[in-house]
Parts: structure tokens; C-alpha cells; sequence
């Protein structure tokens, strides 16, 4: 175990001491309470829970009258322990039935304390720090009033040119649910009515990442199959780690939208996984229906989405407004409503709000908790962990004593905003310590620091260019600190292309043309096509976008204070053309070779520019021994594989060991390898550990021609290896006979 645990422990455990005297024993009295609310409210206050606007300063005078009417379920964007409290005290004390509010806000990556961008907290491969972040975000938020986060967003994504693919766990189903489990346990903690934690949502159902050409909002069609294997298990997985709620999303899957779709919100959500909390819409989400062409009228649209098993009605207003109408015209039955209704207070009485409203929040916890230092401890390393090594040609890294004078140059060096991410919450630039900053902390007094620009993000002048250059000249490394801004990607910010923005591929090779080495260390919220720069620069590390410990976490892996220890969620194509582009694809009836008639580009390698589970160390780690625990099992039956694992370099690192599993004949095609587990492993130099994995049915299995999880018999293949693309391989065989295998 890495030291460092120690501290993660402690702030989780918090919020395990405190799950004294939850569920069982309270349910009766919540559904009593319930109960009774319902059978004394009128349709307009029932409706009202239903509704969720948004607060941009303030609540408004007129959003105060209507919380007073008890027409308000809940605001989204309301933070601060002071305006929070107050809002709540006008809804428990001057509203007539005295129901507490959710106050819901999008708590990404950090509240105040800003964590890596959740593509590159998956690029830890480290679901227990990633609950740790999630839970100090928790903590930050509810102590500022929040008790609901529209977060973790769990969208499978194989499409860079989407700009939420930042939000995401990247492009793979197994890692996407560790990652969304961790989500949710760190913002819930074991109880929710702990004043650490907040609800969570898995967001956004479904499939909102299958968008065509990655344009936001777009189109999505999709087998059942697919979604099933590949989009949806990471709901499935944050509904059975218990998150509060779900929120739909904006596509439409084969034409049915899905704040429309019966079939996804209540057939699966409901009635197959036994989802019991609640669903909320996307931003007007609702209303949007119209423009989908599934609804000719907000009153429509208000009865399609309800009836679908939507909830609750972020920003449309259309529940409140519209459905009053439908409702006593009985084209929507009440029952309908109270169902919607019970949901959402059976969610309020989950976070314990009808015995304290203000869920523990107060100005001087807030003002304690937010930033506070163990917390940026926590975001650094974490940012530590997120960093990939993608080249080191030469052992150019880690810098060390030799390095006389660094010049530093390019326009993300000494960008605080663009150190946040793109969702960085309640974050202030201000507290971001940049690249630049972080390598001025620690470098040593002897050593020369020298600093360009370079030229701007998207900016087409060339100005900048030369006096970099010239810095270079001086130095005896350049640290070009390349990528896009933070807000090149997140909600509608899809590119067309996915090289170097504005003249950034410029400036690299006119630096790279002076001779002095150079490191690249990329700065983006997506895989980006930089083939060019694979070609040419010796070092090339992928930091994502950090957060407020963004420097010192640079530095800290730069100098080799800390070896890289980060996998790619996500590959990386050579070009844009290339897209989609991913390790778990199928075979093809001609995979790819040096035959004309196969399936490939004319023009392009068929491999990525760098491959998924990719990632380097400062030391080495051999691979030896897979042993099976069985050459042979039956369909219901776990596999052991075991492996050894040794630092056959000299320095001490991190290996995230990668289990991959192929069924190699099925009555479907099956992808040429799909993740089936890892584990982080620390190693000293010489030391070797031995490394466990267990199949299981859940991971063998797939959904057959019928659309039945099955675990079929035949031969498997295993791979065991640093990335998706080499390993030690094992086989075994799936023998007809014991029990069937289910999920
Ligand atoms: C986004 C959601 C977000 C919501 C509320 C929408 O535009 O798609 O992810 O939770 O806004 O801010």
C-alpha cells in the first residue's frame, strides 16, 4: 500500500462513522410522511416538486413568491451556505407545507478545490482516489448548501471531436463503471444524510456520447446490443452503487428521444435494474421535444416526458405550466404524477433535508472546508496519478541536475483558467498554480528559468514565435506547454479537427528546429491527433487538465519526484479521419494486413496513434507466469489468473496491470480484447509482487442473438499485459454444463 493512503482513508472514513441509523428502520416513517404530504397537497404543489429552475443571482423576488407557494421542487445553480440557507429557510418555514428544496449544482471535478477533468482522473486508473476527490468535492459543496450534484457523468465516448468526452471516463464500459461506482460513493458516502455528501446523478441516459461525427446534441442510433454492452453499463453500475438519481440526455436513440423513451427510463432503468430513485431531465430538456418533432406542443411534450418516467423538469417550466391542464382533463392520470411526486420526496427524505433542511451547512463550516489544505494535498496527487507518459525516447525524463537553463514556452504555461478544466464548478482561477509556477517552486536556485508565450491558444499571429525560439536557443531543454483552452471542450464544444489550435504546431517545430531538446507536455480535454509531434519530440506527457495543483503536480513528475503512473482512458488517433477509433472494437470478416481487400485506410497505418492503456513509467515492469486457475470451467464459474509483476527498472513506479479477455467463438461477434480488470501495483526497483484477477461470469458473458446475457462455451483467450496492446496471453476453455452464467 502507498503511504499516501493514509490520508485518503481518513477523509473517507468520515463519512463511514457517520451512517448510524439509516434506511430500514426509517423507511416506514418516510413512506408515512409521504403519505401524508400527498394526500394534503393540490395538483399545482405537486407539480411544483416536479419543477427545477434555475437561479442565476439570487433566487428573483418572483422565484422566492413561487418557493412560497410550494410550486418549486428544487434550483439548480444556488450555492453558498448563506444564500442556500436562506432560500431553504423561505421553503421549510413560509411555504405551506413546509417542503425542504434540492439544491442541485454541477459539481464535476471539485468544487472549490479543483481536481483533474474526469477523463484524466480515469486516467489514474485509480478508483479509490477518485472516491477520495469525489468525496472532498462532496464535502466542499454540501458545506456551501448544495445536497445534489449532476455528476458523475458516465458517457461512454469513442468520439474526440466531442467536447464532453472530457466529462467522461473515456471509451471503455469496464473502466467507465469503476470509475462511476467511485463517483458515486464519494459524493453519497454510506449515508446520505451525512453533512459530507450530496446526491449523486449518473448522467446523461444514455448513449449521449454515440453522437454522429461528435457534433453535441446529435443524432445517436445505436443496437440494443451496443447500448447494452457498451453505453449502458456504467449506469447499470452507479444504480447499483446506489445513486440517487438519473438524469436523461439530450439525444435521441433510433428516433426516440429520450426524454421520451418509456422503454430506457422506466422498462430498464425501473423495471429491470430496480432503479428507486428518481430521473431529471436535462436543461429544457423537455420542452426540447418540440423541436425533436415528437411533441407539437409544450403540453406535449410535458405528457411524453412524464409519462416516459422523467421526474422532474429542469428548466422547461413545462411540468408546473403545462400538465395542470392535461392532468384534470385526465389525458394524464394523477396517479402518474403522485408516482413522479413520491420520488422525488422520497429523495428529500433520503438526504434527511425534513429533519434538517440545511443538510449541515453553515457560512463558517464553509469557509473552513472550502480549499482547505488537505484537500489541495489530495488534488495533487491525484494530478500526479492522472498524468501520462506517452514517449520518453532516450530518458529524456525526468529532468534532472544537468538541466542548467529551462525555457519554458508556450500559451498554456501560465494559464490559470485553462488549468481548471472545462467544468471547474465554483473554482477561481487564483488559486491554480500553473505550469510555469509549479516549476518555479521546484527547480533548483542554480538553474535558469527562462519564460515565453509563444503565441496564443487559437491566436493566428506568429508574433511570439521568434522570441521563443530564441529562449530556446539559450536553454538546454524546452518545455513547450502545448493544447487547447479548457473551454475547447465540455458542453457544445465539439471540433472538427483534433490537431494543435491556431499556430501552437508552428511554434513546436520551430523550437524543435533549434536543436535543444524538447519535452511536450500537452494540455486538452480529448484525445488530440499529434502525429507530427509523435514523429519528432523525444517526450511528449499528457496532463490533461489538472486543476489547482496543476504546477505542482507537473513538476513533481517532471523533476521524478514521481515516477508517471497514468493509462490512457482513451485512444489516441493519428488523424481526425480515423475517428471512431477504439481498442474493444470487433475483427471484421478481413481485419487489417498488407492485403488490399481488407479493412483499412489506403493512406494510414490501421493502429492508433497511441493506444488505449497506454502509459510509460520511469522505470521498467516485465511480465512473467500467467497461470490459470483452470484450463477448463463451466459457464457459471469464476476464473482466477494470476501474474507476476516485476520493477525491472531503477527507479521506484506504479504499473497499472490491465486483464483482458477475448472470446475467441460466439454466436455474435466479440471484440478482439475487452477489459475485464486492473490493479495499480507499487513496486521498489527489484521487487516483484504477484498480481490476482477473477473472471467472472459478469465478464465473459455478452448478450446473444435472443438478447440474453449468456455465457456461452468455447475457447477464451486472456492477455495480461501494461496497455491494450501487448500482455502475456493465456487460454481456457468455457465447458457446456453447470450452472448458466448471469450477470
Ligand atoms: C448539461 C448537463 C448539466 C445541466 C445543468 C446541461 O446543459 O447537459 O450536464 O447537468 O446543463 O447545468
Amino acid at each position: 500500500m502507498r503511504p499516501h493512503h493514509g490520508m485518503l482513508a481518513a477523509l473517507l472514513v468520515v463519512s463511514t462513522i457517520v451512517t448510524v441509523g439509516s434506511s430500514a428502520a426509517q423507511r416506514p416513517a418516510m413512506d408515512r410522511r409521504i403519505d401524508s404530504l400527498l394526500a394534503r397537497m393540490t395538483l399545482e404543489e405537486k407539480l411544483g416538486q416536479l419543477n427545477l429552475p434555475s437561479v442565476d443571482n439570487g433566487p428573483s423576488p418572483a422565484q422566492l413568491e413561487l418557493v412560497r407557494k410550494g410550486l418549486v421542487g428544487g434550483f439548480l445553480n444556488l450555492t453558498g451556505a448563506a444564500a442556500t440557507r436562506e432560500t431553504q429557510r423561505v421553503a421549510v418555514t413560509e411555504s405551506r407545507l413546509h417542503i425542504p428544496l434540492l439544491l442541485g449544482h454541477d459539481v464535476i471535478h471539485g468544487y472549490r478545490t479543483i481536481f483533474p477533468i474526469p477523463l484524466a482522473e480515469a486516467a489514474s486508473w485509480d478508483p479509490e482516489a477518485v472516491e477520495a476527490a469525489a468525496h472532498v468535492a462532496a464535502r466542499e459543496a454540501a458545506a456551501a448548501g448544495v445536497n445534489w450534484t449532476f455528476a458523475p457523468m458516465v458517457d461512454i465516448a469513442r468520439d474526440p471531436r466531442w467536447g464532453r468526452i472530457a466529462e467522461g471516463s473515456g471509451e471503455d464500459p469496464y473502466l467507465g463503471s469503476q470509475m462511476a461506482v467511485a463517483r458515486v460513493r464519494g459524493f453519497q458516502g454510506a449515508d446520505l444524510r451525512a453533512p459530507e455528501a450530496v446526491m449523486a446523478t449518473a448522467k446523461h441516459f444514455a448513449a449521449y456520447g454515440g453522437a454522429e461525427g461528435g457534433r453535441d446534441y446529435n443524432t445517436v442510433d445505436v443496437s440494443e446490443r451496443t447500448l447494452r454492452e457498451i453505453y449502458l453499463p456504467p449506469f447499470r453500475a452507479a444504480v447499483d452503487a446506489g445513486a440517487g438519481s438519473i438524469m436523461t440526455s439530450f439525444n435521441e436513440i433510433a428516433g426516440i428521444p429520450s426524454h421520451a423513451n418509456r422503454w430506457l427510463v422506466t422498462t430498464v432503468l425501473r423495471d429491470e435494474w430496480k432503479f428507486r430513485g428518481f430521473v431529471v431531465s436535462d436543461w429544457t430538456g423537455i420542452g426540447e421535444l418540440e423541436a425533436h418533432g415528437v411533441a407539437g406542443s409544450r403540453a406535449d411534450a410535458g405528457k411524453l416526458g412524464l409519462e416516459a418516467g422523467v421526474d422532474m423538469d429542469m428548466v422547461s417550466g413545462i411540468y408546473l405550466e403545462d400538465v395542470p391542464v392535461l392532468v384534470r382533463a385526465g389525458r394524464i392520470p394523477v396517479a402518474t404524477v403522485d408516482a413522479a411526486v413520491r420520488r422525488i420526496l422520497a429523495a428529500k427524505s433520503r438526504l434527511g433535508l425534513f429533519d434538517d433542511p440545511y443538510h449541515g451547512s453553515s457560512v463558517e463550516r464553509e469557509r473552513s472546508v472550502l480549499l482547505a489544505p488537505e484537500h489541495r494535498q489530495l488534488a495533487r496527487r491525484v494530478a500526479q496519478e492522472a498524468i501520462v507518459l506517452l514517449k520518453n525516447d532516450g530518458q529524456r525524463l525526468p529532468l534532472g541536475p544537468t538541466v542548467r537553463t529551462l525555457a519554458v514556452i508556450g500559451p498554456l504555461a501560465d494559464d490559470k483558467v485553462a488549468a481548471l478544466g472545462s467544468w471547474p464548478g465554483r473554482g477561481d482561477p487564483q488559486d491554480a498554480v500553473t505550469v510555469l509556477e509549479g516549476i518555479k517552486a521546484r527547480i533548483a536556485p542554480d538553474t535558469k528559468l527562462l519564460y515565453a508565450k509563444g503565441c496564443g491558444i487559437t491566436d493566428t499571429s506568429t508574433g511570439g514565435i521568434a522570441e521563443a525560439v530564441a529562449l530556446a536557443r539559450l536553454a538546454n531543454v524546452a518545455l513547450l506547454v502545448l493544447g487547447e483552452a479548457g473551454d475547447m471542450s465540455g458542453e457544445a464544444a465539439s471540433r472538427s479537427t483534433l490537431g494543435l489550435p491556431g499556430v501552437q504546431q508552428q511554434l513546436l517545430e520551430a523550437v524543435q528546429a533549434t536543436g535543444t531538446p524538447v519535452v511536450l507536455v500537452l494540455m486538452n480535454g480529448r484525445p488530440l491527433a499529434v502525429q507530427w509531434a509523435a514523429d519528432h519530440v523525444a517526450a511528449i506527457v499528457e496532463a490533461w487538465f489538472l486543476g489547482v495543483e496543476t504546477g505542482h503536480a507537473l513538476a513533481d513528475v517532471l523533476f521524478g519526484d514521481v515516477s508517471p503512473s497514468g493509462k490512457l482512458p482513451v485512444t489516441f488517433p493519428r488523424v481526425v479521419g480515423q475517428v471512431p477509433i477504439y481498442y474493444n472494437h470487433k475483427n471484421t470478416g478481413r481485419p487489417p494486413s498488407d492485403q488490399k481487400y481488407t479493412s483499412k485506410y489506403i493512406d494510414l497505418p490501421s493502429s492508433p496513434l497511441f493506444p488505449f492503456g497506454l502509459g510509460l513509467s520511469y522505470t521498467t515492469f516485465t511480465y512473467r507466469d500467467v497461470r490459470l486457475s483452470a484450463p477448463s470451467i463451466t459457464p457459471g464459474d469464476t476464473l482466477k489468473v494470476a501474474v507476476t509483476v516485476s520493477n525491472s527498472g531503477e527507479r521506484e513506479g506504479t504499473e497499472v496491470v490491465q486483464l483482458y479477455v477475448r472470446d475467441e467463438v460466439a454466436s455474435v461477434t466479440r471484440p478482439v480484447r475487452a477489459l475485464a480488470a486492473f490493479r495499480r501495483v507499487s513496486l521498489r526497483p527489484g521487487e516483484a509482487s504477484t498480481v490476482d484477477f477473477l473472471l467472472t461470469p459478469k465478464q465473459l458473458g455478452f448478450y446473444n442473438r435472443d438478447m440474453n446475457f449468456v455465457v456461452e462455451p468455447g475457447k477464451f483467450r486472456v492477455f495480461v499485459g501494461g496497455s491494450s496492446v501487448d500482455g502475456l496471453e493465456g487460454e481456457f476453455e468455457v465447458r457446456a454444463g453447470g450452472r448458466a452464467g448471469r450477470r
